[in-house]
């Protein structure tokens, strides 16, 4: 059995959870490789909505191995809370271990973001606020505070003491704030330190047995291709690479270890947050994919930004992660839209056009996407469960994307729920088949290559 990642394709928010949700059934280790709690992974499952920010999304599965790698940036207070809300639940947490060598958010991380927000002004990002970037800047400054560090009250006070030093300067309008007083703070993280201590453990080496024995060991990316900090849309990503290259990095394997990749993709784009997004939809139309797929962000609440499924961003998603499968989610939410269009490439200044992703942000900037419309479908789709399920237009729809990413379809998503996908048939033995729709039955995959 493989190493296979999870990874978004898009800007985020594809529906990762889930996935990893479905595939985790097989898996003896489901692993988070980097981000934080920036993060924000849905899953449905019997009608109960579960959000994870920390949490990888295999923890529904009793004593299941859910580890937060060493690239995972963490707030010891959110996944301490995040561990209450599943005990509350009734939810096992036993499986859950975190990485000694993951660093930790601080308060001054968190004051740090909104303080570069506020300066940015109109030019801001949209950062989640959580303190994701200047957690990461300290790590590369070798100023970062890790969760091995919680554990010796001695070692937490200096290293607390000798990262925020170099920060009085911006920290000076928050001088006030009570969370920043050093042995305040030393002490609420010594506090967390000993809740956390059961947990923290080197995972590595518990993914390292997992492969060693051939098991499947699944690697959960967060964010998107792209807003990785190398190859988003810079400046506008988040501060780590979600990509499925940085799994090897945050979770301590090399890429041998890797067998699978799929990458996660609406039928349609998202984006919270600033910078470009050539196929948006600034119109009633892009509020109708708004409300129909419930585009509101997990983390922050913020209403997402829509547009139409943009084929130029993901083949180079296709390329950068070396997508071996496609996961399309949320088809349904396009039930009712007819035409529904399909950017298959950007128009930039004096009428260049690009097929390819451009690397220049200033014509990325400018860049608006040609659109191909492609007949709709009117019928509620969230009861199909193979390909022949779907009207013809939603098999055609389909079929028009797979010919043009050359990567098989594995899965498709029709509905929030568990059991609400379609199997291709393309990947069928790493995916649980409930019921009907079994992988030998299932229809051949959509396209391979064109
Ligand atoms: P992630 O960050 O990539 O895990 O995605 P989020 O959880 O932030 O956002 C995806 C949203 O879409 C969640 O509310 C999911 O429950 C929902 N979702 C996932 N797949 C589907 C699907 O196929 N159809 C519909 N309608 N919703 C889906
Ligand atoms: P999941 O894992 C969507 C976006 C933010 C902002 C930019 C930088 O749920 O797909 P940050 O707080 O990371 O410094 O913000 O990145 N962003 C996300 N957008 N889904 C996410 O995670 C995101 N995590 C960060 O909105 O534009
Ligand atoms: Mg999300």
């Amino acid at each position: 059995m493989p190493g296979l990642v999870v990874v978004g394709a898009q800007w985020g928010d594809e529906g990762k959870g889930k996935v990893t949700d479905l595939l985790a059934e097989r898996a003896d280790v489901v692993v988070r490789y980097q981000g934080g709690n920036n993060a924000g992974h849905t899953i449905v499952r019997d009608g109960e909505v579960y959000k994870f920010h920390l949490i990888p999304s295999g923890i529904l599965y009793p004593g299941k191995l859910c580890l937060i790698g060493n690239g995972v940036v963490v707030d010891p207070k959110v996944i301490t809370e995040e561990i209450a809300g599943l005990h509350h639940r009734g939810i096992d947490t036993s499986g859950l271990k975190i990485s000694a060598n993951a660093h930790l958010i601080m308060p001054y991380h968190r004051l740090l973001d909104l303080a570069g927000e506020i300066r940015l002004g109109e030019q801001q990002i949209g950062t989640t606020r959580r303190g994701i970037g200047p957690c990461y800047s300290d790590k590369a400054a070798r100023l970062g505070i890790r969760v091995q560090d919680l554990l010796d009250e001695k070692i937490l006070k200096q290293k607390i003491y000798a990262a925020m030093e170099p920060k009085r300067q911006m920290l000076r309008p928050y001088a006030k704030e009570p969370e920043l007083d050093l042995h305040a703070m030393t002490e609420e993280y010594r506090t967390l330190g000993h809740r956390l201590e059961p947990f923290i453990a080197d995972t590595a080496r518990i993914v390292w047995d997992a492969l060693d024995r051939r098991r499947l060991v699944i690697f959960e990316g967060a964010q998107g291709t792209l807003l990785d900090i190398d190859h988003g849309t810079y400046p506008f990503v988040t501060s780590s690479n979600p990509i499925a290259g940085a799994a090897c990095v945050g979770a301590g394997v090399g890429p041998k270890d890797i067998d699978e990749v799929w990458g996660v993709t609406k039928a349609y784009t998202t984006r919270v947050g600033s910078g470009p997004f050539p196929s948006e939809l600034d119109s009633e139309l892009g509020e109708r994919i708004r409300e129909a797929g419930g585009e509101f962000g997990t983390t922050t609440g913020r209403p997402r930004r829509c547009g139409w499924l943009d084929l130029v961003a993901l083949r180079y998603a296709i390329r950068l992660n070396s997508l071996t499968g496609v996961v399309v989610t949320k088809l349904d939410a396009l039930t009712g839209i007819d035409p529904l269009g399909v950017a298959v490439r950007y128009l930039g200044p004096e009428r260049s056009s690009f097929e390819e992703f451009p690397y220049h942000q200033s014509i990325l900037h400018k860049a608006r996407a040609e659109v191909v419309e492609l007949p709709g479908w009117q019928e509620p789709i969230t009861g199909a469960r193979t390909l022949d399920d779907l009207p013809q237009q939603a098999r055609d729809y389909l079929g028009f994307v797979g010919e043009r990413l050359g990567v098989p379809i594995v899965l498709v998503g029709v509905g929030p729920g568990r059991d609400e996908v379609i199997r291709t048939g393309a990947a069928p033995d790493l995916v649980p088949v409930p019921g009907e729709g079994r992988a030998g039955e299932a229809p051949a995959p959509v396209v391979r290559g064109s």
